[in-house]
């Protein structure tokens, strides 16, 4: 099993990603960070799916409380004031570990071989453990994430939540030499959910799909209320499908960066793979991959096309496979 550290902020769709990395991967540990909510809420909601999940022994480390620059931003509009609405659960009875989020991620990745790290939150934590040990960069296998877009954002035109939340965070992991794996919004909302799915869940029966059809209840409402989708994107459990099963997700090799200045553009993910160019770029880049890259060196795989019935036929099976 590929061995991974999971840093997210629950959150909904942070809840999908737990239940297929806690089934299908090594989790070394759970670290938070705030961002969906408050870090203390987001932390309670990480151990309040473990447990549901019967997963109380994977460790849960509490990270920073916002961006280091820039204020936090919220998202109760779409996952409730607790930051994981919707679903009636109790107070969870084990506690997150004392040690911070950064110093674990920094002590796991130095002393361990081949650790990928995931995030579905802000970079914040990732960025800090980089900063302080920029080895780091160099003894992870590499990042996959849920940020950024290769075409347009969500929270504003340009810019997606978790990158908009703490763009230096995101500059500084892009430019840290670690190779990401970009699932952006452009292929999250090709992860679209609706009641029938939910429906689906309830069918299943386990106390896993009962929690997953709950979520998905609440996130359909908000999704559709408030950005007029016809049902919710589980953006989160698209980066951790990816590592499970690296056919569900086409991707190319790109350069990208992170605008932290513009008035209009700030967090934006500006993805050059120009090199690529077809004459209608989502069609023709898997067959014109020939020309030489004209910008800096590709530093990311920019994720375009998701298989999402194989990624349906995965989420079922992992929910029948709890209890
Ligand atoms: C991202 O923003 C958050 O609200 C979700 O959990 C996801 O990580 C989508 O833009
Ligand atoms: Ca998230």
């Amino acid at each position: 099993m590929k061995k991974v550290i999971l840093d997210c902020d629950p959150g909904h769709d942070d809840a999908f990603a737990i239940m297929l990395a806690v089934q299908h991967l090594d989790v070394l540990g759970i670290t938070t960070i705030g961002g969906n909510c408050t870090l203390e809420n987001v932390t309670k909601n990480a151990l309040k799916i473990l447990e549901v999940l019967d997963k109380t022994d994977i460790p849960v480390y509490a990270g920073h409380e916002g961006p280091m620059v820039a204020p936090l931003v919220t998202a109760p509009q779409f996952h409730g004031e607790t930051g994981l609405d919707g679903p009636d659960l109790p107070e969870p009875k084990i506690k997150a570990k004392k040690k911070h989020a950064v110093d674990f991620i920094i002590e796991t990745v130095m002393n361990t071989d081949d650790v990928t790290l995931i995030a579905t939150g802000p970079l914040t934590n990732i960025a800090e453990a980089i900063s302080r040990e920029p080895r780091v960069a160099e003894r992870a296998k590499e990042i996959y994430i849920m940020g950024g877009s290769v075409t347009f954002g969500n929270w504003t035109p340009a810019a997606e939540f978790n990158i908009f939340v703490d763009p230096e965070a995101a500059y500084r992991v892009f430019n840290s030499g670690l190779l990401v794996n970009m699932c952006g919004i452009n292929l999250t909302r090709q992860c679209c959910l609706t009641f029938e799915h939910m429906q689906k869940f309830r069918e299943i029966g386990t106390k896993a799909a009962n929690l997953a059809a709950d979520l998905l209840e609440f996130f359909i409402g908000s999704s559709v209320s408030v950005s007029k989708l016809t049902g919710a994107n589980l953006h989160d459990a698209c980066p951790v499908a990816w590592i499970i099963n690296p056919k569900l997700i086409k991707a190319v090799p790109m350069h990208i960066d992170i605008e932290l200045k513009g008035e209009y553009t700030r967090g934006m993910t500006v993805c050059d793979y120009r090199h690529l160019r077809g004459t209608e770029p989502h069609i023709d880049l898997y067959r014109t991959p020939t020309m030489e890259p004209r910008g800096e060196a590709p530093n990311a795989q920019g994720a375009l096309e998701l298989d999402f019935e194989r990624f349906m036929d995965l989420l079922y099976e992992t929910l029948k496979n709890y209890n």
